[in-house]
């Protein structure tokens, strides 16, 4: 089989695995970009689909190979959408997933509503021709104290209401049908010809 070879724009450990499992089985190949030696592009925009975009032309450019990008956070009612785009620096700009959790759970001590959403947005950068962008969102609240093992980011602390359990606590399947990045990964799969 010839397999499509795609970059993947971001060193982020989590993410690069996640997007490896929910392409198992299909005929595209995620390379890292660390493995073309392209450098984190600084995330400059305001909206996650303004930073996806950023994130997969500049992989796109720098490597000749269509490059695939998430941007990606969690959304809090009570924080008026805090921390959102700002997610991963939540508690500062090398914070740990550890400290960002911290800050959360401190900002919503004393707080009823625990709405949240994880959000995310794909974009798919090609060296020439538009780039497509592919939204999911998963609807959830958040705990008041960590559980669960897996994952990465906020899931220790993500419950998702119709399973009772953070997005820590489920097998990466079980997180993988159900989440934000899962469900644009759907769309991304089925429209994938038009790459
Ligand atoms: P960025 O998209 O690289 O700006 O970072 C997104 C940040 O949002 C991550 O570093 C995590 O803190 C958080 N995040 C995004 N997706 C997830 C997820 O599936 N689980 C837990 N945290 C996530």
């Amino acid at each position: 089989m010839n397999r499509q070879r795609i970059v993947v724009a971001s060193n982020n450990a989590g993410k690069v695995r996640e997007f490896n499992q929910l392409l198992e089985g299909s005929d595209i190949e995620i390379v890292p970009q660390s493995e073309f030696s392209v450098a984190e592009i600084e995330e400059t925009g305001l909206t996650f689909v303004e930073n996806a975009l950023l994130k997969a032309r500049n992989a796109t450019q720098h490597t000749g190979l269509p490059a695939i990008a998430d941007d990606s956070g969690l959304e809090v009612d009570a924080l008026q959408g805090a921390p959102g785009i700002y997610s991963a620096r939540y508690a500062g700009t090398k914070a740990t997933d550890k400290e960002n959790i911290l800050k959360l759970l401190s900002s919503l001590r004393g707080v009823k509503d625990r709405q949240a959403a994880f959000m995310c947005v794909i974009a798919i950068a090609v060296p020439q021709g538009p780039a497509l962008i592919y939204e999911g969102r998963c609807d959830g609240l958040i705990t008041g104290e960590m559980r669960g093992g897996q994952g990465f980011g906020y899931d220790p602390v993500f419950c998702y209401p119709p399973l009772k359990k953070t997005f820590a606590e489920m097998t990466r399947e079980e997180k993988n049908r159900v989440s934000h990045r899962g469900k644009a990964m759907v769309q991304l799969k089925d429209e994938f010809e038009k790459v």
